[in-house]
């Protein structure tokens, strides 16, 4: 059984201020803590044991005895043999103890079972616990569903092999890099029987996962990545923001794109298929014209999140799209969550963010000012979930 969200608004009443802000340690992490920081909150990380010196040793927070931050911005580091035992009883209860707010990111739901977090995880989450399943590909209900209901344009889907008629990606996990894509593009049924054959032989995907592969259209155009936030604590028509838009760097995709054609061609054929790992992220604003669109797949999402999820999208969210030579934006993934390129703004806010908030505003700053706000009008219970 879900826990159910008045179960999780009652656990603030056992809370004292300030509360802690929690992340899991990977991710965004530095974002939400850097954020949490610049609003004076404390900061706690949850993190792995063998990947906890980001945390525990690189940015650690120094404080003057009176609080005063003198450097870095993580106050607190407590680790795990893995990840997935930040959700045992007994931790929950010391999170709960510390008073601590959870900030769900792409770190916590691959690590910590969506069962888990759906179920038995009892720490408030600032964000939206629901949702955090509609990224699945492999569930029925999933973000191309939510998103054709809420009208916003997605690639087309190709639905077998044989229908492949044009530049197409088909979307797979890889084989041996359980967390990383075995995504490949193909133009023709010959391609995909090609590619396939050659993948399955190198061991780069498995005929289980290419059976149950996502394949859709190909939009050739570059990615933007649109980091939005929504605020259930203000009238809805001042709700939507956008913060920033980012880019990711992709390995080996980019490294490939960065040889001359002559040069590619020299590659043996492994090589020659690009890996979509992600291994970085730039920054990126996007023709101005092209912003209302933007705002109006941000609106549709957030109503359609509403009225499917309730209480629908807290707080960060990402949509994920390539914009055509039309400048026409197609969602092609979304976070329901905070993204995984805010590191971009972090420390030093956005241009669209910082427009709007006339001062520095990352993502991991607005979750801040967000808690902070509800903490002043007594209205916690409302970002939570
Ligand atoms: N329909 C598409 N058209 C063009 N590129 C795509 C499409 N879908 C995915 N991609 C590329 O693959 C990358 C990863 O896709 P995404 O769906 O975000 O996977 P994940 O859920 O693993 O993050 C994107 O950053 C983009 O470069
Ligand atoms: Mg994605």
């Amino acid at each position: 059984m879900a826990v159910g969200r008045p179960e999780i608004q009652a656990l603030l009443d056992g809370y004292s201020v300030p509360p802690v802000v929690v992340a899991v340690g990977s991710h965004s992490a530095i974002d939400i803590a850097d954020g949490a920081v610049s609003e004076g909150f404390r900061t706690l990380i949850l993190a792995q044991r063998g990947r906890e010196l980001t945390y525990a040793r690189y940015n650690r927070a120094e404080r003057d005895a009176d609080g005063t931050l003198r450097r870095g911005c993580v106050d607190d580091v407590w680790t795990y043999p893995h990840f997935a035992d930040l959700a045992a009883p007994k931790e929950q209860e010391r999170m709960r103890a510390a008073n601590g707010l959870l900030v769900p990111n792409r770190a916590l739901s691959s690590y910590v079972p969506l069962d888990v977090i759906e179920q038995q995880l009892r720490v408030p989450l600032v964000g939206s616990r629901r949702m955090l399943r509609i990224e699945e590909r492999s569930e029925r209900e999933n973000y191309y569903t939510l998103l054709e209901a809420a009208g916003v344009p997605t690639p087309a889907r190709v639905s077998t092999p044989e229908e492949i008629d044009g530049l197409s990606i088909v979307k797979l996990p890889h084989a041996v890099k359980k967390l990383e894509r075995g995504f490949f593009t193909v133009a023709s049924r010959e391609e995909y029987d090609r590619k396939s054959a050659q993948l399955l032989r190198q061991g780069t995907i498995t005929s289980q996962d290419l059976a149950s592969a996502r394949l859709e259209r190909y939009i050739l155009g570059p990615v933007f990545n649109f980091n939005f936030f929504f605020s259930p604590l203000v009238p809805r028509t001042q709700g939507l923001e956008l913060l920033g838009v980012d880019e990711r760097r992709e390995s080996s995709l980019d490294g490939l794109v960065r040889l001359p054609a002559a040069q590619q061609l020299e590659l043996g054929d492994a090589a020659r298929v690009p890996e979509y790992t992600v291994v970085g992220h730039g920054t990126l604003t996007v023709r101005e014209s092209i912003l209302e669109d933007v705002y109006r797949l941000g609106e549709r999402f957030v109503d359609a999140a509403a009225s499917k999820y309730p209480p629908g999208i807290v707080g960060p969210f990402c949509l994920q799209t390539c914009i055509d030579r039309d400048g026409k934006p197609t969602v092609f993934d979304v976070a329901a969550r905070i993204g995984g390129g805010t590191n971009i703004h972090l420390g030093v806010g956005h241009p669209y963010g910082n427009a709007l908030w006339r001062t520095p505003m990352s993502s991991g700053r607005r979750i801040a000012v967000e808690i902070r706000r509800a903490l002043a009008e007594d209205r916690l219970k409302e970002i939570v979930t």
